[in-house]
């Protein structure tokens, strides 16, 4: 068997499951799950209806490339939606879809690492399980920057040794990130591209939450916007990965896309021709009329907003939280339990079940930055929602009389 295959760690819902095996919840109240990250809100009714008014597709293979058609319209949306340069995103070069951005983040690591070269991956910590599972995989190392409360929860890329990123083969950003709602601002990813020319890597920017944000006016930035003002039309050794999953509410669809560098993108489809993980028709149509379509993405972030007004109301003063810059988590301080115990004893006591941070990081550095956070995803309803936010409430204030 592949020796790198025990490489990898038990998914953090796994921990989970073991954690409140141990205990038992209360009957008299329901259950509220916080803790995965799968929406909840109503995918729009005209993708469900393409979906079936497209059926017979099924019929025929589609090919790896997808259809120009899809090509087109992401290529239009990334270019309005980030201010790209017109006719820079060149669908027939610099865009690909995808099965969801999982696969493809894991995918991505395939095909762009040289194993021979004693490779690295530098990714956020705490951070999306796939970054490191592709690493391992791929016959890598992970090298991961801790995001903490001092440094807004970012990466302190300025800490980075220079024989880090001599051997950084790749370098995966979330933005918006998950678990901590931070946004890696434009001149942060400026300075990125400067040291991927420098060491000869490529950035990976998995921006699947770009769409959930809060202030209509300013939408998170993205790499490839980055590289629109520094008049890098290329986009050169960057590459952004989109999901209509969280947009969309259409996590069960598996689409997304990855766009950018030509070269890159043209290895990675020689890749996935051969792994075989072409989209089905159907929902390549689907996902057509989804990526045209805003009204029900403005519509979903007006759901979130709601709710995260609500909730922070009743967790002001009482919970070490604050809004994210966009997402639709909650990255919450535990005081002075542990986030595994907070977890543990919350499901015990009042039937909530919120995730562990550290469950979502690594040790580095001598600290795991997950520990002493719980992961909130304001998934459920906006009643729920409220309801599991004074449950939170009675719960720490019990604990602190
Ligand atoms: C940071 C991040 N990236 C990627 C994904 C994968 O999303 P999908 O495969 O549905 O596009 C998720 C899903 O939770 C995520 O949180």
């Amino acid at each position: 068997m592949n020796r790198d295959l025990e490489r990898l760690q038990p998914y953090p819902f796994e921990k989970l499951n073991a954690l409140k095996a141990q205990v038992s919840a209360p009957t008299d109240r329901a259950h509220i799950a916080l803790s995965i990250g799968e929406p909840k809100h109503e995918p729009p009714a005209f993708v469900l209806q393409s979906l079936s008014d497209n059926l017979n597709r099924v019929v025929n293979y589609p090919s790896t490339k997808g259809l120009p058609e899809l090509r087109e319209t992401i290529a239009q949306w990334l270019t309005r939606r980030f201010k790209l340069n017109p006719g820079s995103v060149d669908a027939e070069r610099h865009v690909l879809p995808v099965n969801g951005t999982r696969e493809a983040l894991f995918a991505f690591a395939q095909a762009v690492i040289d194993r021979t070269q004693n490779p690295l991956v530098v990714s956020p910590n705490p951070f999306y399980q796939i970054y490191e599972g592709a690493a391992f995989l791929a016959g890598a190392d992970p090298y991961f920057l801790n995001c903490e409360r001092e440094n807004d929860y970012l990466p302190d890329f300025d800490s980075v040794p220079a024989d880090v990123w001599q051997r950084c083969q790749l370098l995966f950003l979330c933005s918006p990130g998950n678990p901590t709602g931070t946004v890696v601002d434009t001149a942060t990813l400026k300075k990125l591209i400067a040291l991927a020319d420098q060491y000869d890597f490529v950035i990976a920017s998995d921006e699947c939450y770009s769409e959930l944000y809060f202030d209509e006016e300013q939408p998170p930035v993205g790499l490839l916007q980055a590289c629109a003002e520094l008049g890098r039309d290329d986009y050169r050794r960057c590459v952004v990965f989109h999901s209509l999953s969280k947009r969309s509410n259409l996590p069960g669809l598996r689409s997304g896309f990855v766009a950018g560098d030509a070269e890159v993108m043209e290895k990675f489809l020689l890749y996935r021709t051969y792994h075989g993980c072409a989209m089905p028709v159907t929902n390549q149509l689907a996902s057509i009329a989804a990526w045209n379509d805003e009204a029900h993405v403005k519509a979903n972030r007006d759901a979130y907003r709601a709710k995260f007004d609500a909730v922070l109301k009743i967790l002001d003063g009482i919970v070490d939280v604050e809004r994210p810059d966009a997402s639709f988590y909650l990255w919450a301080k535990t005081g002075n339990m542990s986030d595994v115990e907070f977890a543990q004893r919350l499901f015990a006591e009042q039937n909530i079940t919120v995730l562990p941070g550290r469950y979502i990081a690594r040790e580095a550095n001598g600290v795991n930055p997950g520990e002493n956070h719980v992961r909130m995803a304001l998934v459920a309803t906006v009643e729920e929602c409220v309801e599991a936010a004074e449950r939170i409430k009675q719960f720490v204030t019990q604990q602190s009389s």
